[in-house]
C-alpha cells in the first residue's frame, strides 16, 4: 500500500527511450550505490525512475571503509565518499532481487535456471513486475581480489545476476578500492572485457554490458578505453563515476579522501560525455551521470547525445519529487 501511495505522489508521465535493446519508461534512473544490496527496488521504482542500478555487488560480503565515509559538502551542493563496496555479497543481493519479483515469475525463473529456453520469453524478466522499471546490476571485484584475477570475480557475478538484471554495468572507475581504476587500461581492460564477452556468450541469456568510466582519465586513456569497450562488443557506457579531483570547494569537508559527486563534477561529466559521444559517433549508446542537480542539467546531457541520464547526489539535494520534476520537464 506504501508504494501505490508513493507510485500516486510521484507518478511520472511515459517517456519511452529504447536503448540496448531494452524499452525505458523514461531517460532518468537511479545511479549506482544508492541501493547496493537492492533491497528497496519497488519502494525506489515508485519514485518513478525508468531505471535503477542496483550494486556495486561484489562476489562476497565485506565491510567497506571504516565511518565516517561519506560527508555532505552543502556549501557545493556535492558529496565525498569513501564506502569501499560495503555490501551482503552476491548471494544475499540475488535472494533480495528475486524477492522483488511476483511470485509465480519467482518460481519460473528458478524452475528454468538449469534448463534455460534460449529464447526471449523471460528475456525481459526483471522489470515487468517492478513498475517497469529497469533494473540494471553494476558489478565489482571484492577489495582483496588480486587485480589479476578480477575477470573471475566479475564472471561469478554474470553468473549471479544475468537471470535478474535487466542489464549488467561493468564497475571499474570507483576510486575506493585500490587498483580497480587500473582497470580502465587499455591491455588489462581489453583482456577483462574479453573474458566478459566470451563468458556471456556462451551463456543461455545474452543481457546488455555497459562499462562505467570514471572522469579522471586523460585523453589518451579515454581514447584507449574506449577502444576496448567497442572492440569487444560491449553494449554502452556509463560515464561518469566520482571524481578524485578537488576543484574550488568551500565546505570545510573538502579534503576528505574519497569521490566527489554533485555540483562540483557537471562540468568534468559534461565534458567527458562530449568526447564519448564523439568517439564513439552512434555505436553504443550512453548513459551520462555526474553533476546533475536540475532539470535543466538532465535535458542538457540528452541534448547533448545521451541516450540516459542517471541522478544520486541531485536526489539527495532536491529530494524524492526531483525524478518526477525532471520527466515533467522533458
Ligand atoms: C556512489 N557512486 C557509486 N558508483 C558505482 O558505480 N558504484 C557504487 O557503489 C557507488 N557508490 C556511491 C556511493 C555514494 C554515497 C555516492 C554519492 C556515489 C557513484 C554514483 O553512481 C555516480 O556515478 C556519481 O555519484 C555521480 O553522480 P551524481 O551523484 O553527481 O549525480
Amino acid at each position: 500500500p506504501i508504494n501505490s501511495i508513493l507510485q500516486m505522489l510521484y507518478s511520472v508521465p511515459s517517456k519511452p527511450v529504447q536503448a540496448f535493446g531494452l524499452t525505458f519508461k523514461n531517460p532518468v534512473g537511479l545511479a549506482a550505490g544508492y541501493d547496493k544490496d537492492g533491497i528497496t527496488v519497488r519502494g525506489l521504482s515508485a519514485l518513478g525512475f525508468g531505471h535503477i542500478e542496483v550494486g556495486t555487488v561484489t562476489p562476497r560480503p565485506q565491510a567497506g571503509n571504516p565511518k565516517p565515509r561519506v560527508f555532505r559538502l552543502v556549501e557545493d551542493k556535492a558529496v565525498i565518499n569513501r564506502m569501499g563496496f560495503p555490501g551482503r555479497g552476491a548471494k544475499k543481493v540475488e535472494m533480495s532481487l528475486s524477492r522483488s519479483l511476483p511470485a509465480g515469475l519467482r518460481g519460473a525463473l528458478k524452475g528454468r535456471r538449469d534448463n534455460l529456453p534460449a529464447n526471449g520469453e523471460i528475456a525481459s524478466t526483471a522489470s515487468q513486475s517492478r513498475n517497469d522499471t529497469i533494473i540494471g546490476v553494476n558489478l565489482g571485484k571484492n577489495k582483496d581480489t588480486p587485480l589479476e584475477e578480477a575477470a573471475s570475480d566479475y564472471i561469478s557475478l554474470m553468473r549471479n545476476f544475468t537471470l535478474l538484471a535487466d542489464y549488467l554495468a561493468i564497475n571499474i572507475s570507483s576510486p575506493n578500492t585500490v587498483g580497480l581504476r587500473r582497470l580502465q587500461g587499455r591491455e588489462m581492460l581489453e583482456n577483462l572485457l574479453s573474458e566478459i564477452a566470451n563468458e556471456r556468450r556462451t551463456s543461455h541469456i545474452a543481457r546488455p554490458i555497459l562499462v562505467k568510466l570514471a572522469p579522471d582519465l586523460t585523453d589518451e586513456e579515454l581514447d584507449d578505453a574506449l577502444g576496448a569497450i567497442l572492440d569487444t562488443g560491449m553494449d554502452g557506457i556509463i560515464a561518469t563515476n566520482t571524481t578524485i579531483a578537488r576543484p574550488e570547494l568551500a565546505s570545510k569537508h573538502r579534503e576528505e579522501t574519497g569521490g566527489l559527486s554533485g555540483s562540483p563534477l557537471l562540468v568534468q561529466s559534461e565534458a567527458m560525455l562530449e568526447k564519448i559521444v564523439k568517439r564513439v559517433d552512434g555505436r553504443v549508446p550512453i548513459v551520462s551521470v555526474g553533476g546533475i542537480m536540475s532539470p535543466e542539467d538532465a535535458k542538457r546531457r540528452l541534448g547533448m547525445g545521451a541516450a540516459l541520464v542517471q541522478v544520486y547526489t541531485g536526489l539527495i539535494y532536491r529530494g524524492p519529487g526531483f525524478v518526477k520534476e525532471i520527466v515533467n520537464n522533458l
